[in-house]
């Protein structure tokens, strides 16, 4: 079946020409408001204003090049991906080294300024940009591999390096990072690792929480945590990796990783399949667990009206007729033979039984690549229609696709699109309600309700982008008081000034309490 694949398509470019680090990308003209002004309530804490004294201290560590402070300059790091966040820091730094992070930190801390560590600016919950006036810490040029054992399949290196840049230099040694995203041309590794990030091929190698073997991470007042692991089995008392693993540089800045690599695939396959129902997918992904079983390393799901953001805005070609829904079903394994003949029995099947209208399926890279992309660029579609309201929830698998009639419902002609697309394999939708431009009357009809929805049926209000600055007051919707306490103490603990990424990840009315 596999050489049947109807070959229409042709290739365009990269996610990664849309770098997020680059001033010139970001027109004045589709800025967002500042944060402070669209959330009058979140107030400016009591940190140190930034002044000429300070500046001379970070110009003296850094140099006058890795020191940030032109206006224009610093707008692409005051300003969020899917600009919905803006803050308005003049001091953006660069540190080269784990030594000059320690001493950034150091000083901020005995100063009382505050802090927001940056990686590839491409998180989607407002972490990654200053609230206010926060100084910027940029970790892209802690950029160095570190050291690779590629019969363990080990790599070790600084927390700036950019996810894509990783993986192509393990292909070259016939590894591959565990993690993939649509974000991979800017995302840098410890912003990863800061978000815990899952991705489209977490069903198959897992999440970082237990792909991160090691790690070494600086505490907010500038002290050295080596926990740069390279073992697989390490027992010894409180594993404390997992601080710095999703918590979104609330605890610290993760400056190195060590994490484990598997061996890059020899055989990679790519289905893109057509469905008239959400029954139906649920009924595909059923079948591709007990047909495919070990080669399965991925399994998402769009809507009509998320491929159509692609089409339509980023013209990429779709290779099959409208459906009302799509899914991608790709297989890595060891022996082509073998997984060819396991993909097309599993394809004839679900044919047969009419769950699958269409499809095509197919080995050769660009190929894949240009499927890939009517996935992975979806998110990036979605910008040309104006502002977005992203949720990314974890649900019960029937109920994955259930708020997107009922959004349809509550909002009605407000919205210009509402659709559903996402990780089906991990129970991840992420939904999006695209409007011309932000407004809190539609917020209003969305937010509470969708958490509340979520917490009902036991799902999660994030899936994989964090809490960050966007989500800190539906945190109990997903989480017990007990255990916010406890995150909250924990914080109160390892930042006693509460200087790392304030007004994020912990629920406002806790997050201070303890410290002023
Ligand atoms: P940033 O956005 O810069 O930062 C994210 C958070 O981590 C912030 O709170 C920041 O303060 C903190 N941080 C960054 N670096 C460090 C560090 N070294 N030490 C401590 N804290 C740090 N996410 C998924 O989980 N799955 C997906 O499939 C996915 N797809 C995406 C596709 C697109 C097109 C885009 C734009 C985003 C996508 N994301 C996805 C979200 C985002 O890419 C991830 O959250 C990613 O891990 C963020 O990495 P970053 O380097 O850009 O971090
Ligand atoms: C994805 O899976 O594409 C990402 O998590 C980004 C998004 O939610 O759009
Ligand atoms: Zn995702």
């Amino acid at each position: 079946m596999l050489s049947t694949v109807r070959c229409r398509l042709s290739s365009w470019r990269l996610l990664s020409s849309i770098s997020s680090t680059t001033s010139s990308t970001i027109k004045y003209s589709t800025l967002p408001e500042l944060t402070k002004d669209r959330y009058p309530n979140v107030r400016r804490s009591d940190y140190s204003i930034i002044k000429s004294n300070h500046l001379e201290f970070f110009k003296d560590l850094l140099g006058e090049h890795r020191l940030i402070t032109d206006e224009n300059e610093c707008l692409a790091y005051n300003t969020d991906w899917i600009k919905a966040n803006r803050g308005y820091s003049s001091c953006v730094l660069k540190p080269k080294s784990t030594e000059e992070v320690c001493s950034i930190l150091k000083f901020c801390y005995d100063n009382n300024l505050a802090v927001c560590p940056q990686g590839g600016n491409t998180g989607l919950v407002g972490g990654s940009v200053p609230v206010f006036d926060e100084v910027i810490l940029s970790m892209s040029l802690m950029n160095k591999i570190i050291s690779l054992d590629e019969t363990a399949g080990i790599l070790t290196c600084e927390a700036g390096c950019v996810l894509e840049n990783l993986d192509n230099y393990l292909a070259e040694r016939e590894l591959m990072m565990p993690l993939d995203l649509g974000a991979k041309g800017s995302c840098q590794i410890g912003g990863n690792v800061a978000t815990n990030a899952g991705g489209l091929r977490l069903l198959r190698y897992g999440n970082l929480q237990g792909n991160v073997l090691g790690l070494e991470a600086v505490t907010p007042n500038g002290r050295v945590v080596d926990c740069l692991s390279a073992l697989k089995k390490d027992n010894t008392g409180l594993h404390l990796k997992h601080l710095y693993i999703g918590t979104e540089g609330s605890l610290g800045v993760v400056t190195k990783v060590c994490i484990k690599c598997p061996p890059k695939p020899k055989a990679v396959n790519l289905a893109f399949l057509g469905l008239n129902s959400f029954e139906n997918i649920l009924k595909v992904f059923k079948k591709s667990r007990h047909e495919l079983g070990e080669i399965l390393s991925s399994c998402e799901a769009i809507d009509a009206d998320s491929l159509a953001v692609t089409t339509e805005h980023l013209k990429l070609k779709s290779p099959l007729d409208k459906f009302p829904f799509y899914m991608l079903i790709e297989t890595h394994g060891s022996d082509n033979t073998h997984d060819e003949e396991k993909l097309n029995r599993f394809l004839g099947k679900v044919m047969e039984d009419g769950s699958v209208l269409d499809g095509i399926a197919t080995n050769e890279p660009s190929k894949m690549k240009d499927i890939w992309d009517l996935r992975e660029r979806i998110t990036e579609g979605y910008l040309h229609d104006g502002y977005v309201f992203k949720y990314d929830l974890s649900l019960p698998l029937e109920h994955f696709y259930s708020l997107v009639p009922i959004m349809k419902d509550r909002v009605g002609r407000d919205a210009i699109r509402i659709s559903g697309y996402g990780h089906i394999g991990d129970g991840n939708v992420h939904l999006s309600i695209c409007v011309k431009e932000f407004s809190t009357e539609v917020l209003n009809k969305i937010e509470p309700f969708i958490y509340e929805y979520t917490s009902k049926l036991k799902g999660s209000i994030s899936a994989e982008h964090g809490i960050g600055f966007r989500k800190t007051n539906y945190v109990h919707y997903s989480k017990s008081q007990e255990a916010i306490d406890i995150m909250t103490n924990i914080k109160c603990i390892m930042d006693p000034k509460g200087i790392l990424n304030p007004y994020k990840v912990y629920p406002p009315s806790r997050r201070w309490s303890n410290f002023k």
